[in-house]
Order: structure tokens, then C-alpha cells, then sequence
């Protein structure tokens, strides 16, 4: 008889050791895409997300007294009359004045947010 408990006792152990190793984290099975870890775009809106981002890097030279390059970002409005030219812009793609004019760029964050936003079709909320 105690032989039989042996049999039975080493493979639920071992299973049990194995289940608690078992690494099931969603990050490391599906590696989120470069700079994309820990960004948060599944509620993005213009007033909590997109407004800030642009007022701390933009809207000191594109507002409504001082629209450098014509473009006015200080308000809804303003922001989705420059939807065409600003993605190209904070991604610094070819083609387009990268923006920030002479400061560093946007976090990947921070674009792929403004991204998302204009995804869903820049709305005012
Ligand atoms: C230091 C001033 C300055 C800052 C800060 C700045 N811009 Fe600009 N922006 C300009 C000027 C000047 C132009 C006109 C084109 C040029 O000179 O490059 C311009 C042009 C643009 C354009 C048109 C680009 C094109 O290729 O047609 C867009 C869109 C734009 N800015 C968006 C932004 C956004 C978004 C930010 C913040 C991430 C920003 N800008 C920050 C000065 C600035």
C-alpha cells in the first residue's frame, strides 16, 4: 500500500511544481510592439489625453496670437483643421517640418495617443 501513495504523491507533486513555474504573463507571450509597453490608448480623449500632450510641447508656438506655420492648436477646432499635416509632423516623417520645432520628439506614447485619437476620427470629447 505505501508504495501506491509514492506513485501518486511524486507526479502531483511535480505537476503542482511545474503549474507554479508556468509563465503566463500576456506581456511576455505577446511582446507589445517597440514603445508601445505600458501605453494606455484604449481611452483616449481630446480634453484628458491629446490636449495636454500638445499644450505642454505645442501650443507655445501654434495658439490662436501666434500661429507659427499657420496652424492653431490651442483648440479643438484648430487641432482637427492640422490633423492632415500633424502626424506626419510629430513622427518626423519625410515630407513634413518635424515637430517640436528644435526640441526633441514626442514620446512613442505620446504619438501613438494622438494617434489613436485621430484614428477614431479626432473627436471633440
Ligand atoms: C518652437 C516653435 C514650435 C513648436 C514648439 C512647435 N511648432 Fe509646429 N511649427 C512651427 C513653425 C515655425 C512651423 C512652420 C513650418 C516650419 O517652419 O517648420 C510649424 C509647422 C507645424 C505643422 C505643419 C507641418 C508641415 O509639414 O506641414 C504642424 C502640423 C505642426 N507645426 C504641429 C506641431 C505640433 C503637433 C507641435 C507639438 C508636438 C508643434 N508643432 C510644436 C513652430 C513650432
Amino acid at each position: 500500500m505505501r508504495k501506491y501513495h509514492a506513485w501518486i504523491l511524486i507526479p502531483a507533486i511535480l505537476f503542482g511544481l511545474l503549474q507554479g513555474c508556468y509563465y503566463d504573463k500576456k506581456e511576455t507571450l505577446y511582446p507589445a510592439p517597440a514603445g508601445s509597453t505600458n501605453c494606455d490608448t484604449t481611452s483616449v480623449t481630446y480634453s484628458g489625453k491629446v490636449q495636454p500632450i500638445l499644450a505642454a510641447s505645442c501650443v507655445g508656438c501654434h495658439n490662436s496670437g501666434n500661429a507659427q506655420g499657420g496652424y492653431d492648436l490651442s483648440s479643438h477646432t484648430g487641432v482637427s483643421n492640422s490633423s492632415a499635416r500633424l502626424l506626419g509632423s510629430i513622427k518626423h516623417s519625410s515630407g513634413f517640418s518635424a515637430m517640436p520645432k528644435n526640441a526633441p520628439k514626442l514620446g512613442d506614447c505620446q504619438i501613438l495617443i494622438i494617434e489613436k485619437w485621430l484614428a477614431n476620427g479626432a473627436p471633440n470629447n
